[in-house]
């Protein structure tokens, strides 16, 4: 087991450093002249041409995948795309139809409910997309399409690097649908690739910051909650890092979107509370840093993750964690880093199995 684990004390670690090979491994074989091309995986354009809306399913990491690229692609195509919890789903009457394009996403391509909602959306005559991480698995085989994601096995249960390869993936495939329904140009199609490209160094200088995470954990490990915000794009990524901190450290952890704060979770907020603020969106930048200004009044001590260039005056946080200035809409790569290096290291300081925790398992195929 120490030789699978090449070094790094934990699976989960090792997996958090794999994530721009993976990231890599998961996009250049799909690059061609620049733009995102599925003819290998034998994804024909009319399911991304014809269809008038995107129902997508998952549980877990991966819903939380679906999550932020629902908040990017549906400004991007202009039509509706909804992200459904696979085990609500199935029991639903969802409002799917042959002209839905149903993206089913699993990193092990075997969980029960995941595998139900796949059979739904086919029942009600979808065209069916799943993003998998496992080569064969039930939900591959069973989909019309697979978009595979090359992270190589996950043995950590706290999702990593099979979380960012989804979003790279549905990113990817969102690109291609904008360029297919001509959203985009074939420039602006190659642009949106060599920004998600750009993402890759931005991960790599996160783990650069190894240490300074690895210090602030500190703040969170005697305390029984720890809240996460932001708005947009930004609260979807807090939803995964408050999962991540849950799971392995048993922190009680809960995302909330900014704005939304003053409507109940505030009540929460007193003396040293910690919050991870994450405002790496320009266009909510100033509402983010207002709602950090409320919990910082009320005590909280904030922890901030923003971009490089943010102008953010003194005393808004507590802590500050820049990721590099790229593009707003791939933010969620070198924040997804942090987030789970926040996650890891509160675990190994409360002396925890970080990556065994208790009571979940990595593949849920039972009820
Ligand atoms: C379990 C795992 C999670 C995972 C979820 C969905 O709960 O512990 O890490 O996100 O299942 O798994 P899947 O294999 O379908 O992505």
């Amino acid at each position: 087991e120490s030789a699978m684990k090449n070094g790094f004390p934990h699976f989960m670690l090792k997996e958090i450093h794999e994530q721009p090979d993976a990231l890599k491994n998961t996009i250049l074989p799909r690059l061609v002249k620049g733009l995102p091309d599925f003819t290998d995986d034998q994804i024909p354009d009319h399911i991304f041409k014809d269809c008038s809306q995107i129902h997508i399913v998952a549980c877990g990491t991966a819903m939380h995948a679906g999550m932020a690229a629902r908040a990017l692609i549906e400004p991007l195509l202009r039509i509706p795309v909804t992200v459904s919890i696979a085990s609500e789903f199935r029991y639903e009457e969802p409002l799917v139809d042959n002209k839905t394009l149903v993206v089913i996403i699993s990193q092990s391509g075997e969980t029960i409910d995941t595998l139900a909602a796949l059979r739904l959306a086919k029942q009600y005559g979808a065209n069916t997309l799943s993003v998998v991480n496992v080569k064969g698995s039930t939900i591959a085989r069973e989909s019309d399409y697979v978009l595979y994601t090359h992270a190589g096995p996950e043995i950590a249960v706290a999702s990593t690097k099979a979380y960012s390869v989804q979003l790279a993936a549905l990113y990817m495939i969102g690109c291609r649908m904008a360029y297919v329904r001509e959203c985009y140009s074939k420039e602006e199609a190659t642009e949106f690739m060599k920004e998600l490209l750009d993402a890759i160094p931005a991960m790599e200088a996160m783990l650069e910051k190894k240490e300074v995470v690895k210090d602030l954990v500190s703040h969170l490990i005697q305390k029984p909650d720890a809240f996460f915000i932001g708005r947009g794009l930004d609260y979807a990524f807090s939803l995964e890092g408050a999962l991540k901190l849950k799971e392995i450290s048993y922190i009680h952890a809960e995302a909330y979107a900014a704005g939304e704060l003053k409507h109940g979770t505030i009540a929460l907020i007193t003396d040293q509370v910690p919050v991870i603020a994450i405002a790496t969106q320009e266009k909510v930048f100033s509402k983010t840093i207002s709602n950090i200004r409320e919990v910082k009044a009320r005590g909280a001590f904030v922890i901030l993750l923003t971009k490089e260039n943010a102008q953010v005056e003194r005393g808004v946080s507590d802590i500050q964690i820049n990721i590099p200035d790229i593009n707003d809409r791939f933010t969620v790569f070198p924040i997804a880093v942090i987030l789970q290096l926040i996650a890891y290291y509160a675990s190994v300081g409360k002396n925890l199995d970080v990556d065994q925790p208790r009571n979940l398992a990595k593949s849920v195929t039972v009820e």
